[in-house]
Order: structure tokens, then sequence, then C-alpha cells
């Protein structure tokens, strides 16, 4: 390449790395992308179990965690779901809708990767990829240019967009570089840990919950604040399936309040009202746990059951403990001892810190021409579609003003 200076470098060809670079590309920016992966877009290859569940059509600023709830709001808001649908629609590309707004590919989300692939080359985006970025310097000249030393040289640009994601899944590239720039420019980092996390439980629960891996549920669960209903897989080392990913975010964000940590709650049967269902079945003969399997899968409830010592017939329980049975099926609480950290994780909860950023470009306030997109920063999505939509969300934003 011998071209060496850029209006833009962009820092990790992902997703949101992509969108910025293709924006500003097509707005006639001169643009160079710089990844050190060998293949681009991995992450979005793998997503949705090869589908890429790309956005979902209800995207608001209440389906993100982050230090500064409301920082999501704009860019959400001028480049949303529909617009990226559109984006989508025009590449030809073919997609259906599973639960709760959810979007994927019919076919492979190799077509997103293609798709963003051709809008980039549209724009005339520069690729340099593999190439390790050895470090980031301000020039000290009246230019303030961004200097960009890596394995083939310097290149240098006056918008620096760092778009290297989180920590999730490091054997396909995933790395801390993006924290690493933040703080050498002196923007604060929320600290990072592993969200959307299958979560794991003490030796003694695991062990009474042997038997039952494999077995699902369709429950509600809350955690400091957030509350979700979908399934909830029991595995060999704890508890995953949706509905599990979703609260684990919750139940990491805790740490950041500095309280104690609150266990995760579990309603067993949604939508039922526990102590009325068992309150009709007082004098039954039959053992509690048959009752329970009418509504639970029969292996859990025995085993559930046994756990609680409640391994009797209905009518050999008194009025108050069938209180108690209601309150532990409405609102059953597990402490689980941690998570499968980011060899598991979809995404990472914390980030660079947007109290430091712009809403609107995503550049940081005390580095003028220095941008954060995607997921390095402090925005989490829920489950469904909605961390693609802040790539997409946040990429264009900054595309739009560097
Ligand atoms: P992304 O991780 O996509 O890209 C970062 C890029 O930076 C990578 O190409 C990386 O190689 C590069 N990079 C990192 N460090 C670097 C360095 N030091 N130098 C140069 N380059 C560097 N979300 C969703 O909405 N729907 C879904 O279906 C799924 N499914 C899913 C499945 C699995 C298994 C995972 C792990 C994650 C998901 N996600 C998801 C989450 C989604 O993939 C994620 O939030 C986005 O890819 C984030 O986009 P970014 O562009 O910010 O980072």
């Amino acid at each position: 390449m011998a071209e060496l200076n850029f209006d833009v470098i962009v820092i990790g060809a992902g997703a949101a790395g992509m969108m910025c670079a293709a924006q500003a590309g097509r707005r006639g920016r001169k643009v160079l992308i710089i990844d050190h992966a060998e293949k681009l877009a991995e992450k979005i290859r793998i997503s949705g179990g090869g589908r890429c569940n790309f956005t979902n059509r209800r995207v608001g600023p209440e389906n993100f965690l982050s230090r500064n709830p409301h920082f999501a709001r704009s860019a959400l808001a001028r480049y949303g779901s529909a617009q990226f649908i559109e984006l989508v629609e025009r590449h030809g590309i073919r997609y259906h809708e599973r639960n709760l707004g959810q979007l994927f590919c019919d076919e492979s989300a190799q077509q997103i990767i293609d798709m963003l692939r051709a809008e980039c080359e549209d724009g005339g985006v520069r690729f340099a990829m593999p190439l390790r970025v050895e470090a980031v310097a301000r020039q000290e000249d009246a230019l303030a240019r961004f200097a960009v030393d890596t394995a083939r040289g310097r290149y240098t640009c006056t918008n620096l967009v760092i778009a290297c994601g989180g920590l999730s899944i490091p054997k396909i590239g995933a790395t801390p570089f993006g924290y690493r720039i933040a703080e050498q420019f002196g923007i604060p980092v929320v600290p990072p840990r592993p969200a959307l996390v299958p979560l794991t439980l003490p030796p003694e629960t695991l062990q009474r919950f042997a038997s039952l891996a494999g077995c699902s549920l369709d429950i509600e669960a809350q955690c400091n604040g957030g509350r979700f209903r979908e399934a909830a897989l029991i595995t060999h080392r704890g508890l995953s399936g949706p509905v599990v990913l979703q609260v684990s975010s919750y139940w990491q964000a805790q740490a950041y309040d500095a309280g104690d940590w609150a266990p995760v709650c579990f309603n067993l049967l949604p939508g039922i009202d526990a102590q009325a269902w068992l309150e009709q079945h007082a004098g039954d003969r039959g053992l509690l746990a048959n009752l329970l399997a009418e509504r639970l899968p029969r292996r859990f409830a025995h085993a559930w059951c046994a756990l609680h010592g409640w391994e009797r017939p209905l009518n050999r329980f008194r009025a108050a403990e069938l209180k108690i049975v209601a309150t532990a099926l409405s609102a059953w609480e597990i402490m689980p001892s941690g998570t499968q950290g980011y060899a598991k994780a979809e995404v990472t909860l914390g980030g660079v810190d947007t109290r430091a950023l712009s809403s609107k470009t995503m550049e940081a306030s005390a580095c003028k021409g220095l941008h954060f997109v995607g997921e390095v920063m402090d925005i989490t999505g829920h489950l469904g579609g909605f961390n693609f939509q802040w790539a997409w969300s946040s990429g264009h934003a900054a595309g739009q003003s560097v």
C-alpha cells in the first residue's frame, strides 16, 4: 500500500468497524481499515448459529445495559433496525423472523459479511489485514494527526476509530486493545466482564442436578432489575439457555454497584398463581412431584422436590407448608458460583465509558478525532440481535461524522 496518509483509520474490521468505514468511504473520506485477524469478521460468521441474528424489530434503549443508560438513544434513533433491514433488502438477502422480533438470514451469516465488504468497496475503503498494530500516538505538530505504527510501517490519519470489540471468544481474535487505547488517552473504562454467558453452580448444587443435564424449562428469571421469560437449560456445569444468558448480564452488572451479590431468582411457573394452584390440589393423595410434572419436566419436578425434602403426597402438606412451596416455585433463588467466562460469553459487559464520548459522533470529548464504536464501548445489548444493532448504529454515527 503506497498510500500512508488517510482521513480515517478504523482498527477492527468487524461489524461496527466495517459499518463505520463504509459510511465514511461513501462520504468521500479516504479510509483504511486494519485488522489483525486472518479472516474477515469471524464473529459475524459464527453468530446466530451461522445465520446471524442481525437485528431485532423492536430495538430501544431499554434493550441495553450501560452505566449511562440514555447514551444509546441518539444513535439508535438515527440508524435503527428499519435502516439496517432496508440495507439487507437492498442487497437481496432473504431473512426470517423468529420469536421476540429476532431477524436471521435465511441462508448464511456470510451474506452479511459480503454485504458489508461490498459497501466498503463501494466507498473505496482499503483493507489491511492481517496486520498487527504496534502502537498508536498523537503527533505533536499543528495537524495533530494520529500515527498508527504497524508491522508494515506508519500510517497517519485525522480521525481514528477504535472498533476492536470486546473480550469474548479470545480464540478468534478478541483482545483488550481498545481498552488500552482508551487508557492511553485518559478515557475511563468500566471494568469488563463476560456477559450473555452460561452460569456455573457450586459443586453441592451441581451434584444434586447432575442427572438433569439436558433438561430444558420455560421459566422466568430475574436479577438486579432484569427480567426475562424464555428457555433455561441445565448443563453439566450449571445453567444455560436464552433466559440464563439474558439474566447473566444483570447478575454480572451487580459488581458495578458495589453491592452484595444477589442470587438469580427463577419463577418456575410463569403466568400461573402457584399458591392458588397448589391449594386446589391440597387434598390430593398423589405426590407433589407428580402434580408439578403436569407443568414442568418430570425429571426436574422429582429432583426439585428431593432437593427441598418435599417427597410427600400433597395431602401431607399443611397449608402453611404449601405456601412455602408456592413461594419456592415462583421465586426460587439460586446463587451461581460464577460464569463460564469469555470463552463462552457472547459479549463483554463494560468497556469504554460512554460518559466520556459524544452520543452523536462517538468521539472522545477529551481527544478530538478519536472515536470508539461497537462492543468496545460500555453498551451491552440483550440477546436477540441487539448487539449487532448497536454495532450498526454506533458505526453509522461515527461514519457520518469522521
Ligand atoms: P467484533 O468482535 O465483531 O469485531 C472486532 C474486530 O476487531 C475483529 O475483527 C478483531 O479481529 C479485531 N481486533 C481485535 N483486536 C484487535 C487488535 N489488537 N488489532 C487489530 N484488530 C483487532 N450479536 C447479535 O446481535 N446477534 C447474534 O446472533 C450474535 N451471535 C453471537 C454469537 C457468538 C458465538 C458470539 C461470540 C457473539 C455473538 N453476538 C451476536 C455478539 C456480536 O457478535 C458482537 O456484539 C459484535 O460482533 C460486536 O461488533 P464489533 O464490531 O464491536 O466487534
